[in-house]
Order: structure tokens, then sequence, then C-alpha cells
């Protein structure tokens, strides 16, 4: 009888903590933040931004939908494409503080009023622009809006890049993209400048210089991203197992939402690019999931039957006894 009451008062206590004290301590250290389905339109920035620039937010990305609006000529972007390759080229270099991405596949991942704003005004689309209260000018980017003025030029590149840099992507290539310039992968083997390469030791000394050189290369590249951003974005390999989907999910989507203030960028993925960092997150941070599932149903096979086999054992040892 006392083992009872102990065994209840037990059960009550983690029943009280389990559904009463845990989520409301969870709901009061992150506060729920619903997304904007991945619409860029400027709605949640004019919610996060102080009053005075609510007019000026929300006529800038009017201005955008207008230029959403046109028709764009893939064909006449693609001479305006090759002055975005001046930055963006294969083997580009670290500007201002950080490597412009590849932008192979920039059609497929990011949504087009988010590219339409980024050519615009980087700092304003990436939703960073409190942090250049002198102007977006000093954003590492922030020469293409002069570069690119005209409404239709911007369309017509939009459009290069929707029917030309639009093709099949992989998990890991939407995180190089996306995210890579500023988040190594150690689990996925990629640093801050791509793919960690294969080098050998030298047989006499025992020494891989090429790998050391390479790792003096990332060391001086994270430097560099920690100045331009305040301090060094944290490696990903495991975030996907610290942080709930849904978090992650609000948090890309516009990262002032959870972090007010924050140097990371807003990076306009649309949800096919939503989907596959998330999938190589997934892949990096938790790759036992896949064999965790296959093996679950014959964990439960087996609890079955073994208590049938209990049951019956327990039924032969007291046959006697009644
Ligand atoms: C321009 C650099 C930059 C890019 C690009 C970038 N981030 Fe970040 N990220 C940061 C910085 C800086 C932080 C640290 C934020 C802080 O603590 O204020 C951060 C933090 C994070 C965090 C940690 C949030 C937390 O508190 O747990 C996650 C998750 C994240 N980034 C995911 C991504 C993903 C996914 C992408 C690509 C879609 C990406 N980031 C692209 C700079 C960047
Ligand atoms: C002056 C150099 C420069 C030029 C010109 C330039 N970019 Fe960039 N771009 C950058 C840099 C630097 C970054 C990374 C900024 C950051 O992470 O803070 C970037 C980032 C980007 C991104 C990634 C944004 C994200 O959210 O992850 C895209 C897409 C992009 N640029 C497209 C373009 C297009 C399209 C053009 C041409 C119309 C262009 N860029 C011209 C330097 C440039």
């Amino acid at each position: 009888m006392r083992e009872l009451k102990i065994f209840a008062i037990v059960a009550a206590f983690t029943l009280i903590l389990y559904w009463g004290v845990e989520p409301f301590a969870h709901s009061q250290m992150h506060k729920h933040v619903e997304g904007n389905n991945l619409v860029y339109n400027g709605k949640v920035d004019m919610e996060e931004c102080a009053a005075d620039k609510k007019e000026s937010k929300k006529a800038f990305w009017d201005d955008v939908q207008k230029i959403a609006d046109l028709k764009g000529d893939p064909v006449a972007g693609e001479g305006t494409y090759a002055m975005c390759m001046g930055c963006h080229m294969e083997g580009a270099v670290n500007m201002g503080g950080v490597t412009p991405p590849s932008l192979e596949h920039a059609g497929a991942i990011y949504d087009k009023n988010f590219l339409i704003a980024l050519i615009k005004d980087p700092a304003i689309a990436t939703n960073v622009d409190h942090t250049y209260p002198n102007g977006t000018m000093l954003h590492p980017m922030g020469s293409i809006s002069t570069m690119v003025t005209q409404p239709q030029d911007i369309a017509n590149v939009v459009a290069y890049l929707q029917t030309k840099k639009a093709g099949e992507v992989t998990p890991k290539e939407a995180f190089t993209e996306a995210c890579g310039r500023c988040h190594a992968n150690r689990y996925g083997g990629l640093t801050q400048l791509g793919e960690i390469p294969k080098t050998k030791s030298n047989i006499k000394t025992g020494k891989d210089l090429d790998r050391m050189k390479y790792d003096q290369k990332v060391a001086e590249e994270q430097a560099s991203l920690a100045e331009y951003l305040g301090k060094l974005p944290p490696d990903l390999s495991i975030i996907y197992r610290a942080r709930s989907e849904h978090f992650l999910h609000t948090f890309i989507e516009d990262p002032q939402s959870q972090l007010p203030g924050t140097a990371m960028p807003r990076t306009g993925l649309n949800e096919e690019g939503m989907e596959k960092v998330l999938a190589y997150l997934e892949e990096t941070g938790d790759s036992s999931k896949q064999q965790r599932e296959a093996v679950g149903p014959y964990v439960l096979i087996f609890f079955i039957v073994f208590t049938f086999l209990a049951l019956l054992w327990k039924k032969y040892q007291w046959r006697d006894v009644h």
C-alpha cells in the first residue's frame, strides 16, 4: 500500500513536469514564430523595422512587385549576368569579409522576388539593413544597385537565372551555395572554402604540408568572416539535432524573427531550396536516422513475440498450482 502511494506521487510529479512546466519554460525561452510561407514581400520586414522606416520599406517592396510583374527576357539577361560574374565567378575571392557564392543553381533555390530585391538593394533584401546605418553601399554586394538600375534589366537577369541556372540541385549544392560561404559543415566535409581537399603526408617527414596550408587559408577566411559578421557563424554539422525543424525553417526564412539584431542574413530560399538545405542538415546531423527507423519495426515485432512467449511460459509454470 505504501509503495503504491509513493508511486502515485512520483507519477503525478512526473506528469506535471512533463505537461506543465517543461512546455511553459519552453514557450518562455523560445517564442513561437509564424513563418511567412517563404513569401518575400516585405510583410515581416515592416513588422520588424523601426516606425520611421515602414513607409520606405513598403515603397521598396512595392517596386519589387512591379519588377516581378514585368516579363523578363532571359537572352537579354545573359549580358547583365556577366556583371554578376565579375564577383561570383568560379574561384571567387573574399571581398569585404565574405566570398561570393556560386550562382550555379540560384534560379532553383532562391525566390524570384527575393532575387529582384537583392539586386535592388542586397542589405534590405537580406533584412540586415539595420546594420548599415550609413547606407547599403557598404554591403559587399552593395555596388550592384548602381550597376543594374533599370527595372527591365533586373527582370531580364532574374529571368536568365530562372531559366539557365535552375537545373536539378542536390542537397549538398543547395547548402554550399546558400550557406557554405559562412557556415562550415565538418561532418559533410565542408569548410567555408568548400570541399576539404584530399591531401597526403610526406612519407619522409610525416607532415601533410598541403593540408596545413589549406587549414591556414580556412583560418584566414574565418577570421575575415568573424570581422565582417561580428562572430564566426557556427558549424552546422549537428544543428539538425540541436534545434527543431520548425525553428530551423522559420530562422532560415528570417533570422531576425528569432534573433533580433543578428548578422545572419535572410537567404531568400524558396520551397525547393529550403527542402534541400534542410535535407542536407538532416543528412549530416542525423545520419543514422534511416537505419534507426528501419530497425524500429523489428524491435516492436521482437517485443510482441517475446511477450507472447513469456505469457505461455508463465501459464506453463503455473499449470499445476491452480
Ligand atoms: C553571410 C553569412 C551567413 C550565411 C550566408 C548564413 N548564415 Fe547562418 N549564421 C550566420 C551568423 C553570423 C550566425 C550567428 C548568429 C548569431 O548568433 O547572432 C548564424 C547562425 C545560424 C544558425 C544558428 C542559430 C542558433 O542560434 O542555433 C543556424 C541554424 C544557421 N545560421 C543556419 C543557416 C543556414 C541553413 C544558412 C543557409 C541557408 C545560413 N545559416 C546562411 C551567418 C550566416
Ligand atoms: C561587387 C561584387 C558583387 C556583384 C557585382 C554581385 N554580387 Fe552577388 N554577392 C556578392 C557578395 C560578396 C555576396 C555575399 C554577401 C553576404 O553573404 O553577405 C553575394 C551574394 C549573392 C547571393 C546570395 C544571397 C543569399 O541570400 O544567399 C546571390 C543570389 C547573388 N549574390 C546574386 C547576384 C546577382 C544575380 C548579381 C548580378 C546581378 C550579383 N550577385 C552581383 C558580391 C557581388
